[in-house]
């Protein structure tokens, strides 16, 4: 945030604004009955262990990037603007090289302007938010549009019931802008972190520089997407606990003040316990994981959207966001709820 100087005589402190709101979900529901027998599981298992119902899952051939294009340019739409910049926060990228971000630009018809992945796995809404917050302030651009797109079952084990189950695909997207702090969308303070000595928790071994398909013939085991659960869970909750009390000590609100408490979707039993641990009435908790599952990057403005229009969820609500994922990362934001009408788009 910075001081600026109004047309009047009163100061204001200027700050990122979301002013769009777009989301695309693939059109093909999976519900848990479908996964029983792939995976030697039950609805219920997966119920009462995750809170998911159903996921949405992309016919083969749909990538990050188609899914991302129809939600980018809804929230454009949304915004009733374009764009100058466009950050894609995403762990599936539709390819390993060039990022996914200046392909997607160009089929929204963002001609030239730059654009750039951001990689921080579940995290990679938050912070992308705080990137696009601050290139905005430091007048790198004017209106960033920041996208959240997975195709994660392009990285799922087929056969890894510990993920098979948890996981969906799908795409959400913000406008920002300069704005008033005041105003609805107004975003006020972050809190970020990682933890490298953790990043084995969750990830993909082979493929990278560390051990590269030239070198390698990666086992089954290092080629997929791996996390082990048990740790994720206790790390999950204790990082997205820490990261909201540090976001809310920054604004001066106290955990009774937030009116929408959105969490990155990670599974029902982490969200309900860090909601638990910083005492925020499950009336304002929002979320929506059992239809979607988790999105990873695409999880909060998937969640966001689902939210806006719902009872008590009002232009300029005390809000607070908060993620994480493999790294370790994490991060909480706090901002008021924006004045938009999210625009939802299925994709065949
Ligand atoms: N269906 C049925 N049984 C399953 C199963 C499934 N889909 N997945 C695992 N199990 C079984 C295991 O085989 C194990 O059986 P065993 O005791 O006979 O060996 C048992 O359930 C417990 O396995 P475990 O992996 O310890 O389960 P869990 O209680 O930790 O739950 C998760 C697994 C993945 C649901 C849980 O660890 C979790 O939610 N972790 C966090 C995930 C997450 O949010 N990740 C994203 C962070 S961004």
């Amino acid at each position: 945030m910075a001081h600026e100087m109004t047309e009047g005589d009163g100061i204001t402190m200027s700050a990122s604004v979301i002013r769009g709101m777009g989301v695309c979900l693939p059109q093909g529901v999976v519900t848990n009955d479908d996964l029983v027998d792939r995976f030697q599981t039950s609805d219920t298992w997966i119920r009462t262990r995750t809170g998911i119902h159903r996921r949405r899952w992309v016919e083969p051939g749909t990538s990050t990037g188609d899914l991302a294009t129809v939600a980018g340019a809804a929230a454009l739409t949304s915004a009733g603007t374009d764009a100058d910049f466009v950050l894609l926060a995403t762990t599936t990228p539709d390819r390993p090289c060039p990022a996914t971000a200046p392909e997607v630009a160009s089929r929204i018809g963002l001609t030239d302007v730059p654009a750039v992945d951001v990689s921080a796995v579940c995290s990679g809404f938050v912070y992308g938010l705080a990137l696009a917050s601050s290139l905005i302030s430091s007048g790198v651009c004017t209106r960033p549009l920041l996208i959240g797109a997975e195709v994660y079952t392009s990285i799922i084990d087929p056969l890894d019931r510990g993920t098979g189950v948890i996981f969906g695909d799908g795409a959400g997207a913000v406008l920002l802008e300069r704005g008033d702090e005041a105003e609805p969308g107004a975003v006020h303070a972050f809190a970020l972190g990682s933890d490298g000595s953790n990043s084995d928790l969750i990830a993909i071994a082979a493929g990278g520089s560390r051990a590269p398909h030239r070198d390698v013939s990666a086992s089954r085991e290092d080629r997929y997407f791996r996390m082990q659960g048990r740790s994720v869970y206790t790390q999950a909750i204790q990082r997205m606990t820490s990261s909201c009390r540090s976001v809310l000590s920054r604004t001066g609100w106290s955990s009774d003040a937030v009116e929408v408490f959105v969490s990155h979707q990670a599974n029902q039993r982490i969200v309900d316990a860090v909601g638990d641990r910083l005492g925020i009435d499950t009336s304002h908790r929002f979320g929506n994981i059992a239809e979607v599952g988790n999105t990873a990057a695409a999880s909060l403005p998937l969640a966001m959207a689902d939210t806006a229009g719902r009872e008590g969820v009002v232009p300029g609500a005390r809000t607070l966001l908060t993620a994480f994922g493999g790294g370790l990362t994490w991060g909480s934001v706090a901002l008021n709820w924006p004045d938009v009408k999210p625009i939802h788009h299925l994709h065949r």
